[in-house]
């Protein structure tokens, strides 16, 4: 059985609106589930509730119902009486395979869960609900690697639409702003070996980024630039990407970054901008809620419009400017610095 947790806005169905407001237990299962590690451990054969709570030193007593209702959920598929991972959980939620999104489900639950739990605080206050400031996030090295790692399971969906929307095969340099460990430059630069790729952010980061850089065997080809943004100069090429970086920032702070990419970008070049940019009157809803992640985790942050961004790019100096779908859930801006 499927479940959904919209409400059709003519029904008055009391049990669709009950389920909707129970739908942060489906969230916590999920969440829950890959914290305590049950999709990996049940990736080596199915057993049942009471080897699994065995397995992953969990009390017995609420096993049988956690199982069961991850099953429910179609996480789970129970047959005789043993519970092995559904498809989607197996493809998706084992650690350590490629492309897992464990990641993203730790940093979700550690930091996403518990802020929105105080959404009411944020709307009365307009103040960031987070336990974990951003400092507090890049200097201690296990919320940094979560951090990471949500990033990467975002960022790794963006890029075949990356690829596909810039000319790269025409290009020489291109430089990552914020561009945490560098995933996506090395990707890059993988895919196009022409290319001399920079990330540039926080000294914090720099060394989880050479370890990442190393593990994907483009440490030589793809440099580190500590620095912050804001007061240091950005290194030039001849494309800069802002991706996922604005949104985390104030209208009058996105407007001085792209001010200095376009100084940095090389004549003839480009800025990218992806973030999950709003329609003027939003229906989708997976963009609104990260623009109220924005709300909750950053003092500015929000997502915005592609008139917004494209009014950024213009002002900045950038002509051309063109907007596109990349991933589920972005779009990406170009905007082209005349040659
Ligand atoms: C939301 S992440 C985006 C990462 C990456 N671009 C992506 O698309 O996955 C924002 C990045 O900006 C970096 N950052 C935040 N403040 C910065 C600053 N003042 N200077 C340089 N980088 C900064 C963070 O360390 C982080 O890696």
């Amino acid at each position: 059985m499927s479940v959904d947790f919209t409400v059709s806005g003519d029904s008055c169905e009391p049990a669709t609106v009950k389920r909707l407001g129970n739908a942060f237990c489906a969230a916590k299962l999920l969440l829950a589930a890959a914290e305590v590690g049950v999709f990996t451990e049940l990736e080596k054969g199915p057993v049942t509730a009471g080897q699994l709570a065995v397995a992953l030193e969990l009390h017995p007593r609420g096993v049988p119902d956690f199982l069961a209702a991850l099953a429910a959920l179609g996480l789970l598929v129970r047959e005789d009486g043993r519970y092995h991972n559904s498809a989607a959980a197996s493809a998706l939620l084992v650690r350590g395979k490629p492309g897992n999104l464990t990641g993203y489900l730790g940093r979700a639950d550690r930091m996403l869960y518990p802020a929105w739990g105080r959404l009411g605080a944020a709307l009365r206050t307009g103040q960031p609900q987070a336990d974990d400031g951003f400092a507090t996030v890049t200097n201690d090295p296990v919320k940094r690697n979560s951090f990471l790692s949500m990033m990467d399971a975002v960022n790794n969906q963006l890029l075949p639409g990356l690829l596909a929307a810039y000319p790269w095969s025409r290009c020489h340099s291109v430089a990552d702003i914020g561009g945490a460990r560098g995933n996506v430059a090395a990707r890059l630069a993988l895919a196009h070996p022409q290319l001399s790729a920079t990330v540039f952010d926080l000294p914090e980061i720099e060394p989880a980024a050479q370890a990442h850089l190393t593990a994907l065997g483009v440490a030589d080809r793809v440099r580190y630039q500590s620095g912050d943004f804001f007061t240091d100069p950005l290194p030039t090429a001849d494309v800069l990407i802002l991706g996922h970086v604005l949104h985390n920032w104030a209208p009058e702070e996105r407007a001085v970054l792209v001010k200095k990419a376009h100084d940095a970008v090389r004549p003839g070049g480009a800025v990218l901008v992806y973030d999950a940019m709003l329609d003027p009157e939003p229906t989708d809803l997976d963009r609104i809620l990260v623009s109220l992640n924005m709300l909750l985790v950053t003092v500015g942050g929000s997502e915005y419009t592609v008139d917004d961004c494209s009014g950024w790019l213009a002002a900045a100096g950038f002509g051309d400017i063109r907007a596109t779908a990349v991933g589920a859930a972005d779009t990406l801006v170009i905007g082209h610095k005349s040659a």
